[in-house]
């Protein structure tokens, strides 16, 4: 790429095109990580869901391609099976789930909103995924204590990856350290907030980076003092620790 003020540009147009988010500090480093390692290899049904989703107001909100590989890498090397997602959108990450898990796998996925599920559904009925979702409409935290409650799901999920709303991430972790397996995984996505986790008190923080910011920071130190997993913070996207249950 042009390293003028035009290609500079350029380089941020195609950053916000795609919704992305990134921590790495070089938008041409970013760029060529998606355009040698991953677009090449995106499967056509995410590519086309991706598209999909980059006209959608908030765009913002799905996750990343080059985090989508590499949750579909994970999947594979960890041989899940039975999943859970909090936080759907219109897909993205749902997507990438489907297509890594065996054909008898599952995914339960919770979101509020079932409109934008919905818009990347047909890419994935078309892509014949849908047998693995069982989609549930509704807030995740009631939906969790409930199956904690039900004591069938205990210690049953291989893999789990969160991604709603980070104030209650702590919740979460709570009630999902009891329903992931012993030597399963959990994700939360979006735990270096944007880098404002290392932010002074004083930063010009947008409203909603500030708020949700606390609670990224009480969750890190939470997940870094908590003996039933072992973490390792991967600075991909906007940063996901990946936490494996070891009691
Ligand atoms: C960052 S987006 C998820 C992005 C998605 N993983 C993807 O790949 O596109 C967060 C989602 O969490 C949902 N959400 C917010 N609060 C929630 C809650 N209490 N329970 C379940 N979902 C919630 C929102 O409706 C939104 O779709």
């Amino acid at each position: 790429m042009a390293n003028n003020g035009e290609g500079k540009q350029n380089e941020v147009s195609r950053h916000q095109e795609v919704g992305h988010k990134s921590l790495l500090q070089s938008d041409a480093l970013y760029q060529y990580i998606l355009e040698t390692s991953v677009y090449p290899r995106e499967p056509e049904s995410m590519k086309e869901l991706r598209e999909i989703t980059a006209k959608h107001p908030w765009n913002l909100m799905t996750t990343s391609a080059d985090e989508g590989q590499f949750l579909s890498m994970l999947l594979k090397l960890i041989n899940a099976k039975n999943t859970m997602e909090i936080g759907v959108f219109t897909g993205y990450s749902l997507l990438a789930t489907a297509l890594a898990l065996p054909e008898d796998g599952k995914i339960l996925a919770m979101d509020i909103n079932r409109e934008n599920y919905e818009l990347g559904l047909p890419v994935i009925e078309k892509a014949g995924l849908a047998h693995k979702i069982d989609f549930r409409e509704g807030p995740a935290l009631p939906a969790l204590d409930q199956m904690i409650e039900d004591g069938k799901y205990h210690g049953s999920f291989d893999f789990i990856f969160v991604d709603a709303d980070k104030d209650n991430y702590l919740n979460y972790h709570k009630r999902l350290i009891e329903l992931v397996k012993v030597g399963g995984v959990i994700g939360y996505d979006n735990t270096l907030w944007n880098g404002s986790v290392v932010a002074p008190p004083d930063a010009p923080l947008r409203k909603y980076v500030r708020y949700y910011r606390d609670f990224v920071l009480e969750l890190n130190k939470a997940l870094a003092a908590d003996p039933r997993i072992e973490i390792c913070m991967l600075p991909v996207g906007d940063g996901i620790p990946i936490c494996r249950r070891v009691s």
